[in-house]
């Protein structure tokens, strides 16, 4: 998949064909999902520093992660980084590795070398390849675990820590001397190359709605990313480079590959935002009212297919200098 590169949209006849067989009506399948503010035991949260992260860590965001595993390595043409780490690394880390897709492949990717996954969750899979191993740990505290890593993976992740330089600062440290990060995201703006995309955008507006909220509560920067390129550089890393890819959300590109990537992309987001409405929008108290509308609006507009937006998906990699 090229990176950032302008996405051609299906014609009007070919938008207007889909619409017209689509199955149910725009939005219908998420409008009438399991929502639910009463709801928040229903799902299975963390229980090691319990109330640290706030999406669930049970089947439903297995599925979710496995869906956005898919969706990445879609982007990167099957592979599952873009740093050249070369062909014999020896120690790897995948910090908040999550369900450990990514760790495992990585294992079988290169065997000769030994792969660390870090959670806080102990949710991974017993059964990995011999050089896989899973720690759970919290990667906001002092580093205790190994050192001299030749590769420190971190996906999806910096969205939802409080302190992204001491974490980025431990990774320097404990990088072997040339070896390297990578960091991969997505920024969360809604935006498009022909005007479809307004301010009033359904997801645009629920990303307004949740910004401050897990500011406030969590201590989280959902924006982070677009700041890490610089926060690598001021913290020593060298070389650091950054792709940025195009993301549609929903299935409105022309190019097949692109509406299947599409359609990842916007369930995964769909679910996300369930999640935000199971948890933090509860805890903090949000009407319920104004909480539904703004699902329910982020549904429909996820669907039209004659609005044109995407999202970027970021990819920064960066090396500990040499000496
Ligand atoms: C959205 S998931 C991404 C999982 C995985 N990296 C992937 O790309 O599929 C974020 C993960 O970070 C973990 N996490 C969040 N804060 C953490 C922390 N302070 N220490 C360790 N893991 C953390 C969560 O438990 C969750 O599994």
């Amino acid at each position: 998949m090229d990176e950032n590169n302008f996405i051609e949209p299906l014609t009007e006849t070919e938008t207007e064909d889909d619409v017209s067989n689509a199955e149910m009506p725009v939005g219908a399948r998420e409008i009438t999902s399991d929502y639910d503010p009463s709801d928040t035991d229903t799902r299975r949260y963390h229980a090691f520093r319990s109330g640290r992260y706030c999406i669930p860590n049970d089947e439903g965001e297995e599925i979710r992660e496995k869906v956005q595993h898919d969706m990445m390595k879609e982007l990167l043409d099957g592979r599952l980084f873009l740093a050249p780490i070369g062909d014999n690394p020896q120690k790897i880390i995948d910090l908040g590795t999550g369900f450990g897709q990514w760790t495992i492949e990585v294992g079988e990717l290169f065997p000769g070398a030994h792969v660390t996954g870090i959670d806080l969750s102990p949710v991974q899979p017993r059964w990995v390849p011999p050089n896989v191993h899973f720690v759970i740990d919290d990667i906001e505290d002092d580093w205790v675990h190994d050192n001299d890593y030749d590769f420190a993976h971190i996906r999806f992740v910096n969205t939802v820590l409080k302190d992204n330089e001491t974490l980025l600062r431990n990774v320097l440290q404990n990088l072997r001397p040339g070896g390297w990060i990578e960091i991969q995201d997505i920024v969360p703006r809604v935006l498009s190359d022909d005007g479809t995309v307004t301010p009033e955008h359904g997801v645009t507006k629920f990303y307004s709605l949740l910004d401050p909220i897990l500011r406030e509560h969590y201590g989280y920067n959902i924006f982070i990313v677009e700041q890490i390129p610089d926060m690598l550089r001021n913290l020593g890393f060298v070389n650091v480079q950054q792709r940025v890819y195009r993301v549609p959300l929903g299935e409105w590109a022309r190019d097949r590959r692109l509406r299947i990537i599409g359609g990842f992309l916007r369930e995964i987001l769909l679910e996300f935002f369930n999640t935000m409405v199971s948890r933090p929008m509860v805890e903090s108290g949000t009407p319920r009212p104004d909480v539904e509308e703004a699902l329910r609006q982020a549904t429909i507009d996820a669907h039209n297919k004659r609005i044109h937006a995407y999202m970027t998906i970021h990819f920064i990699f960066a090396q500990k200098p040499e000496i």
